[in-house]
């Protein structure tokens, strides 16, 4: 069932939003060659909880899936091939030439915000960086189809559209998704799809967009049995961003949005 959120709602969600916004922009800042993931973890961990709020990924279990244990950490730290989910770990270090995708959920007031970035760490090929470059770009073509009016396949296919102009792969099987009093609600968001299907979107709805695009052809990211962290198939890098919106008339609001986020997009 997808759930229509009142302004009061918006309200609160509005502060978790930021609240993951400025989390990442604390992580874009401190982001080091030489850091462990672990540490990065530890950092959004003890802003999230100085703020008053809690982790929304930390214990997560997906819903009907007990072969996976909970979720044990605050972030997703995706490293390169890595599209999703990478644990932190304190035996993990990002080293320059990586690609980190920093995925991050706060809780609070009742509401959850989920955002994610994919940083660069040093010089990395060109191609690579095009590829980062073209995901975040992916995700505003996204929220900018998210309007009242548009139907939900309007935000996948302008994600896939522009993805694959550049002969980019989207990774079907991990979807972005409704979000409010849980993190992960109806409805599904992926990120292909054929424009003018899906369900009618309505002022109020509450959506995390989330591109994961890959170079080469993979499709899928897949998991060992029993682990978080999802690759893809060949190995080829994967990039991440994500943000939560609002459907509104006339042009989505972003909850998640900084300055630093701004400039870059
Ligand atoms: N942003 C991701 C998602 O919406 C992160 C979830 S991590 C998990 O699915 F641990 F909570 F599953
Ligand atoms: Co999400």
């Amino acid at each position: 069932m997808i759930t229509i959120k009142s302004e009061r709602e918006i309200e609160l969600m509005r502060e978790s939003g930021a609240l993951v916004a400025k989390a990442l922009d604390l992580l874009e800042k401190e982001i080091k060659p030489g850091m462990t993931t672990r540490q990065l973890d530890t950092m959004a961990e003890e802003f999230i909880r100085d703020n008053h709020a809690v982790p929304s990924f930390l214990n997560y279990a997906p819903k009907g899936d007990p072969g996976v244990k909970p979720y044990p950490a605050t972030l997703c730290v995706s490293i390169n091939e890595e599209v999703v989910h990478g644990v932190p770990s304190k035996s993990r270090i990002v080293r320059e030439g990586d690609i980190v995708s920093v995925d991050c959920g706060v809780y609070k007031n009742g509401y959850h915000g989920d955002a994610a970035r994919t940083f660069v760490l040093g010089t990395i090929p060109e191609q690579v960086q095009q590829l980062v470059d073209v995901t975040r770009e992916c995700l505003e073509r996204g929220i900018a189809m998210a309007v009242e009016g548009n139907r939900l396949h309007d935000i996948s296919s302008a994600i896939e559209d522009y993805a694959r102009s550049f002969g980019f792969s989207v990774i079907e099987n991990m979807v972005g998704h409704g979000i409010g009093s849980e993190l992960h609600e109806d409805p599904a968001v992926p990120n292909y799809g054929r424009k003018h299907t899906g369900v009618n979107l309505r002022e109020g709805m509450t959506l995390a967009i989330e591109p994961m695009i890959a170079l080469g052809r993979s499709r899928k990211a897949v998991s060992r049995r029993g682990e978080w962290v999802a690759v893809t198939e060949d190995k080829k890098p994967s990039a991440h961003f994500e943000h939560t919106i609002v459907v509104r008339a006339g042009k989505a609001e972003v909850l998640t949005r900084t300055f630093l986020d701004v400039i870059q997009s």
